[in-house]
């Protein structure tokens, strides 16, 4: 039997060094917080909670002069202000990417302009680049929101959600074109999840199934499962255990891939189980 990894599959690089980052850190002393789980993957939570991670809502949940860790979306400004205030070390693992949609949401909004999000206002990642901008920006989702954008400010910023979908940028920022003057437009959107998806396609029509390894909540990795089952047979696992290996014996060619929060090892023991077929 042949097996492929899809050439882009698992954590990608800003998940994995925020994870690196808490990783390390906790082995160097054992308790650190987390504001929201470093990630939607149950088996990875379960193992850094058991090194010493506390995932909390609210900064009020932590005690003063502790560690707290920024996962990879990023937070708003008055997070680093009150964690300072509260003695705390913070451990910064915002995604770089994001980071800099922050800068540049700042670094305008205090030039004067408007900030406008392309992207979902209920996702960490928009409420933190909103912060940065003392949560006055427009945030915009899809065509619709544009009927009632307010019209009457002199000058505009425009930047992305890093996961939005190209073309909706695409079809949003076209719009914003026509009706707004005096606009700048920054494309912020990360390739990951785009090369992800493509990899998956790719690799999906060349095998007699694939294997999409991933939490079953997951939206990234039920998109993945979507793509490649419309090329062949597909079999979405969140780990080992829910493999049944003796169904794999048929094929000669299989493909695996996995959503953008499955850890390395968790995709390790299904590829060395099925090598072992
Ligand atoms: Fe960063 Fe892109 Fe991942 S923005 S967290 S590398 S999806």
């Amino acid at each position: 039997m042949k097996i492929k990894i899809a050439s882009y599959a698992g954590f990608c690089f800003g998940v994995e060094r925020a994870m690196d980052m808490a990783w390390n850190k906790l082995e160097e002393n054992s308790k650190v917080y987390s504001l929201g789980p470093l990630i939607h993957n149950r088996q990875a939570v379960k193992k850094y909670e058991d090194k010493g991670l506390k995932v909390i809502e609210s900064l009020e949940e932590a005690n003063d002069n502790s560690k707290i860790i920024i996962r990879s979306h990023g937070v708003p400004l008055k997070v680093y202000e009150e964690s300072k205030e509260k003695g705390m070390e913070i451990i910064d693992a915002t995604c770089p990417f994001v980071k800099k949609i922050q800068d540049i949401a700042n670094k305008y909004y205090n030039k004067g302009y408007k900030i406008i999000i392309i992207g979902d206002s209920s996702h960490p990642e928009v409420i933190g680049i909103n912060g940065w901008c003392n949560n006055e920006a427009i945030i915009v989702k899809n065509i619709e929101d544009l009927d009632n954008i307010h019209r009457n400010y002199k000058k505009y910023c425009v930047v992305a959600q890093t996961t939005m979908n190209l073309k909706v940028y695409e079809e949003i920022t076209k719009k914003l074109n026509e009706i707004l003057d005096n606009v700048e437009f920054y494309n912020t959107i990360c390739s990951a999840t785009r090369e992800r998806q493509k990899a998956a396609r790719d690799l999906s029509k060349e095998v007699d199934a694939m294997i999409v390894i991933g939490g079953k909540h997951s939206s990234n990795t039920q998109k993945l499962v979507q793509i490649c089952s419309e090329n062949t047979i597909t079999y979405h696992v969140e780990t080992i255990d829910d493999l049944e290996l003796d169904k794999l014996k048929k094929y000669s060619f299989i493909g695996i891939t996995a959503g953008a929060s499955t850890p390395k090892w968790i995709i390790e023991e299904v590829v060395s189980s099925v090598e072992k077929l």
